[in-house]
């Protein structure tokens, strides 16, 4: 990777570089071709090296593709780079939780919502996974069509709502689902469209349906965590973990703290896990051989039985498909921090305030750290080859102080998913590229529609 040391590079005079870049354009400098097509664009600097300046409107900021220097800002966020302030769109809906929060609230935040998330806790959320799919499982047949991204969030959202609220009956996951898909897609246009770049206090459509979203989110979730505190009895859903965890005063979380935090593994958690089965069924449609290896290892491990939490582990094949999959296409596809004094990034001084991007689009596509990058090979994560990949090479779950809470989460929830389903069937999509688009998460350009066909008997496991 290029280590060039030299002068800091926002306190550059302008037009004066010390990274390599593409020219900008005055005042905007390199925004409209970010804004047009920001996969594209990261591409492009990537031809310009590892470590390259460009400018976002009159902001001096550094894109960073090398797996160190990827290391080295997800490690020090918090100490070095600050994570830039979210926009009202995410505060409206999320409030002051743990994706939102920063400093110290967000050390507090996090050190109380973690457990919650421990790979012991996910033990007890996979019976909810895999029940709920094999009720869904049991709604299809072979010959139907069915449109993926719908299934896959109505299934995520079902999951969703059942691990976090406890919530079984469909009324109240129906009116709370609603609500948060709404929240979700109005946070996603927001994310990628002109909101992102107009001052908070300027009322557009899209934010006025955001705070009816969320106003809904408020009175539901309400009433899911009064009943809960009303039934005293302990349950196995994260809401109930929340109610007891206590922070180093000894102090609860607050009914509105506890709102912010169910709400933000929601949003944290539903689209980034369904986008990924929409992707992997896409590849795996695509991919003979990977699918045959798929299924020669459900019937292997599984026979006729559905799977459980303990199976998660022997499913090796089936957790290289998502792992292959979040290379190909990585629902969160940037990652970002706002120089602090004295950050340093591949040895060059990044001064207060410079903008460092990274995203995981670009180097999980580079041949350098993935041989033939654009082919689906699940093989990569094989326990050997697996350990040769280098670190940061590979980062869908980002990394370091704020990594995402829910890797061990969302992980076993798409390995059960993909087991229960492609035991029994598989899905043959429709002919055709399907090509990403980047909003908050990474999502299918078009519906993607499939025949499902129903597999033959499965053999007994043994
Ligand atoms: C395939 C699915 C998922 C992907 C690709 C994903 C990806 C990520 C990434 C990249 C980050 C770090 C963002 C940054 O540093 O800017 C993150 C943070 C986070 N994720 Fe996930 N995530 C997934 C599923 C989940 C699930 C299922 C949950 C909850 C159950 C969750 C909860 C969170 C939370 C709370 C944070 C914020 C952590 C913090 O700031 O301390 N995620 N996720």
């Amino acid at each position: 990777m290029s280590t060039e040391t030299g002068p800091a590079v926002g306190a550059e005079p302008r037009g004066h570089r010390i990274a390599p870049g593409p020219k900008g354009l005055p005042f905007l400098g390199n925004m409209p071709q970010f804004a047009r097509n920001p996969l594209a664009f990261f591409e492009r600097l990537r031809g310009h090296g590892d470590l390259v300046q460009w400018r976002f409107g009159p902001n001096s900021c550094v894109f960073v593709a090398d797996p160190e220097c990827i290391g080295e800002l997800l490690t020090e966020t918090e100490r070095s780079f600050d994570q830039p302030a979210l926009g009202i769109a995410f505060r409206t809906v999320m409030g002051n939780g743990v994706v939102v929060a920063r400093g110290t609230e967000w050390r507090r935040k996090r050190s109380l919502v973690q457990p919650s998330v421990r790979p012991k806790q996910v033990r007890s959320y996979a019976a909810t996974m895999a029940g709920s799919t094999v009720e869904l499982a049991d709604t299809w047949s072979g010959g139907e069509r069915i449109d993926i991204k719908r299934e896959m969030a109505a299934l995520t959202q079902r999951i969703a709502v059942r691990t976090i609220f406890g919530v079984d009956t469909p009324a109240d996951a129906e009116a709370m689902g609603r609500a948060m898909d709404v929240a979700q897609a109005e946070i996603g246009k927001e994310f990628a469209g002109i909101g992102a770049l107009l001052p908070d206090w300027v009322p557009t459509p899209g934010r006025a349906r955001i705070r009816k979203a969320a106003a809904v989110i408020d009175a539901e979730v309400g009433r899911v965590v009064a009943r809960h505190r009303d039934g005293g009895d302990e349950r196995p859903d994260l809401l109930s973990r929340l109610l007891t965890a206590v922070d180093e005063t000894g102090a609860h979380l607050t009914d509105e703290e506890i709102r912010d935090e169910t709400v933000t593994l929601y949003i944290g958690g539903h689209e980034t896990t369904s986008s990924t089965l929409v992707w992997a069924w896409y590849l795996l449609s695509r991919n003979a051989g990977a699918r045959a290896a798929l299924h020669e290892e459900l019937d292997r491990v599984l026979g006729d039985r559905e799977p459980g939490f303990d199976d998660y582990a022997r499913l090796v094949y089936a957790q290289a498909v998502v792992k292959e999959t979040l290379r190909l296409y990585p629902t969160i596809w940037l990652v970002t921090g706002v120089a602090k004094e004295g950050a340093r990034i591949g040895g060059v001084a990044m001064p207060e305030g410079t903008r460092v991007w990274s995203s995981q689009w670009v180097t999980h596509r580079d041949e350098r750290w993935f041989p033939e990058p654009e082919a689906f090979r699940p093989e990569r994560w094989d326990a050997d080859a697996g350990d040769e990949i280098a670190e940061y090479a590979w980062f869908p779950f980002g990394g370091g102080p704020r990594v995402c809470l829910g890797t061990r989460f969302a992980m076993v929830e798409a390995v059960l998913i993909l087991a229960v389903l492609a035991r029994r069937f598989e899905l043959e999509v429709d002919p055709g590229t399907v090509g990403p688009v980047p909003t908050l998460t990474l999502q299918p350009d078009r519906e993607v529609l499939a025949t499902v066909r129903a597999r033959q008997r499965v053999r007994r496991a043994g």
